[in-house]
């Protein structure tokens, strides 16, 4: 098994002994990723950072992990700037990021991007989030998250709650948790609850999944509680956004019925849908899990650049 040289671009591109992989792998790099030890494991090597939709903490965490193992960064932040504005493809810009780097991060707007530029290239591109598609890097750092916070990741009710539509971190998630054993609970208003290829998907590998919604109901039983944005920009128009916008909020009410060790992830950023008063509960583990992307992203990094027995 090796993930050297390997396109990351879907959750389901690898298999459960490489993901428990790179979480082995990325339980030894938090010393490096908290600034405590000093690495050059990924010296003389480039990542090419494209980020051609908004990103706060997926660019800055690739960016701080390729940095914390001795390698470089070059990016580009917003097509604003490049030559995309001047109608270069999407084929041209990724071959020009090979020339110059040695792995590719792309955010893009359009679902099936980066498997489009995969084909382009051949350096590793790794998908931070292609439009409604896949965010395979952010499930690698929230299936490290409940590992670490919970000791297990089968096992689990979890129940994930919001833009389950549009929502890319839960696709990929899902997907994983189902392969993991993980029972789901898919808490949304119908028009965005989870598209159903993603709940075929996940009957093929045999899921245990229930639709709801009913939060408070579900947040009772939950070990877990994955709440996401409702997606605003990816709605056809305002008016379908403002029907379901606000439609679930974690507060200190509704987790009255919690479970004292129901842990709450979000992928951030949040909106309104967590009331800043849960931040000081001990059930919040949003910050500690956007931390878990630097570990989690040199893990993967140092698998695909330089391989590990
Ligand atoms: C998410 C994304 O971009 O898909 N954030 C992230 O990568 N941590 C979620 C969102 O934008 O709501």
């Amino acid at each position: 098994m090796s993930l050297k040289g390997r396109d990351i671009v879907a959750i389901n591109d690898l298999q459960l002994d490489e993901i428990e992989k790179i979480m082995d792998v990325a339980r030894e790099m938090v010393p490096i990723a908290k600034g405590e030890k000093r690495s050059n494991l990924l010296e003389g090597k480039i990542l090419g950072s494209l980020f051609l939709e908004p990103s706060t903490r997926t660019r800055l965490s690739f960016e701080s992990a390729m940095h914390r193992l001795g390698g470089d960064v070059i990016t580009i932040a917003g097509q604003e700037g490049t030559s995309l504005m001047k109608g270069e493809t999407l084929a041209d810009t990724v071959r020009m990021a090979e020339a110059y780097s040695d792995v590719i991060a792309l955010r893009h707007p359009k679902e099936g991007a980066a498997r489009l530029s995969s084909t382009f290239v051949d350096i590793p591109v790794i998908n931070s989030g292609d439009g409604a598609g896949q965010h395979p890097t952010q499930t690698l750092l929230d299936l490290f998250t409940i590992r670490e916070e919970r000791g297990d990741i089968g096992n689990l009710s979890v129940t994930l709650v919001g833009d389950l539509r549009y929502g890319r971190t839960a696709h990929s998630l899902s997907l994983a948790l189902a392969r993991f054993g993980a029972e789901m609970t898919f808490v949304a208003p119908k028009s965005i609850q989870m598209p159903d290829h993603i709940i075929e998907d996940l009957k093929e590998i045999g899921a245990t999944v229930t639709l709801s919604e009913d939060l408070k109901d579900s947040i009772c039983s939950a070990d877990v509680t994955y709440v996401t944005r409702i997606q605003k920009e990816r709605f056809a128009t305002e008016e379908e956004y403002y029907e379901v916008a606000g439609a679930y909020k974690i507060d200190m009410e509704i987790l009255e019925c919690a479970q004292s060790d129901m842990i709450i992830m979000h992928p951030l950023p949040r909106v309104d849908e967590i009331h800043y008063e849960v931040d000081t509960t001990p059930h919040a583990k949003y910050f500690v899990q956007a931390f878990n992307g630097v570990p989690t992203r040199m893990a993967l990094l140092y698998l695909v650049l330089e391989g590990c027995q």
